[in-house]
């Protein structure tokens, strides 16, 4: 049976860090309130590197992990909602950057916090249809580009960041067990970002600006509720249980959130990665930049069952089982 494994990873964030302290001088809020909501204490903001320079230089961290040739790529695919350009996709961009061949596809997808896992979704769906041999998958966000800065309850929350997989096309039985995703278009306004000052023609509403918007608390308790279950049912789906999870990488979006859903699942702590208090949200970034981080810690052994749970804007949930 072909699977697709993830033969490499790589990630990037930008160089300049900006703590909770540094927001405090800004505006009024406190290291206090930001940590103890949220576990961040900082979070990356990119100057110079755009979305499409994150997502090529994670590509070509993962690439070198996975020692393959750009040549040999036949698909990528991105997970944005922060695109370099209107058009053409990040993707062709990350394609014409890295040098990856002429004839391969290139196209981006847009889930917001759940961009990565809808985009391994689809590439792994590619490979086992024998579509393509070898993908690229990187998720990707700016959001300091669509953040209101002048809004305490979402701008501390977010940070720039990517992370990217390479998938290769293999016999056996390691590799994505089980993806999932799933979304619930009746809440799209429990976070959204209008990106225009036009009407929003399905309820006819006209937002005066053009970013991050969200009902936090609302969000918050369907978050824990979604994930656990995402968890369960994708675990469940592959013929495991939620104990032979040797590792989960959840979204991350809030401490809180990642805990409640530890404590629901009954797992170790020691079972779930976390490294928002360096990064806090990096939308589409999120997932693969901790799955890089854990692999190069060595959290993550040959045959260990790897879990990915997403959740975000659209609203967009997913889940990725995999024997590493
Ligand atoms: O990635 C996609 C999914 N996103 C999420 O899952 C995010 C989910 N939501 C959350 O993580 C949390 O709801 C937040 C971190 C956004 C907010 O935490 P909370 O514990 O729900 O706080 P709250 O919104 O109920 O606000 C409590 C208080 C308010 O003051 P009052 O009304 O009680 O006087 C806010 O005005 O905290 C105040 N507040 C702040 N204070 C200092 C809000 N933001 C700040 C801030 N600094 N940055």
């Amino acid at each position: 049976m072909v699977r697709s494994r993830i033969s490499g990873t790589g990630s990037f964030v930008p160089k300049m860090v900006v703590t909770n302290n540094d927001l405090d001088r800004m505006f009024d809020t406190s290291d206090g309130w930001i940590s103890s909501r949220t576990g961040i204490r900082e979070r990356r903001v990119s100057v110079s590197e755009t979305t499409a320079v994150m997502a090529a230089k994670a590509a070509r961290n993962a690439l070198k992990s996975a020692k393959v040739s750009p040549k040999e790529i036949d698909l990528v695919i991105v997970g944005t909602v922060t695109p370099e350009m209107t058009f053409p996709s990040t993707a062709c961009l990350v394609q014409s950057e890295l040098g990856i061949r002429s004839g391969s596809a290139a196209f981006d997808v847009s889930a917001a916090c759940s961009g990565f896992l809808y985009a391994i979704d689809a590439a792994d769906k590619y490979i086992r249809a024998g579509s393509a041999k070898k993908a690229l998958v990187i998720g990707v966000d700016r959001f300091s580009r669509i953040i209101d800065w002048n809004d305490r309850s979402t701008c501390v929350l977010f940070g720039d960041g990517a992370g990217a997989v390479v998938l290769t096309a293999e016999e056996g039985h390691r590799g994505i067990l089980l993806s999932d995703i799933h979304s619930d278009g009746r809440h799209w306004d429990m976070l959204f970002a209008p990106g225009s000052i036009q009407p929003c023609h399905f309820e006819e509403k006209a937002f005066n600006d053009y970013y991050v918007k969200m009902n936090g608390n609302e969000t918050f308790k369907l978050a824990v509720r979604t994930m656990g279950k995402a968890i369960t049912d994708a675990v469940g789906g592959a013929g495991l249980t939620t104990r032979d999870i040797a590792l989960l990488i959840p979204h991350q979006a809030n401490i809180r959130i990642i805990n409640a859903t530890q404590e629901r699942l009954k797992l170790p702590p020691e079972r779930v990665f976390t490294n928002i208090e360096k990064y806090g949200n990096t939308s589409a970034g999120s997932i693969p930049l901790a799955l890089d981080e854990a692999v190069r810690a060595g959290r993550v052994k040959d045959d260990d069952i790897v879990v990915l749970v997403s959740f975000g804007g659209g609203l967009t949930w997913g889940a990725a089982v995999i024997r590493w």
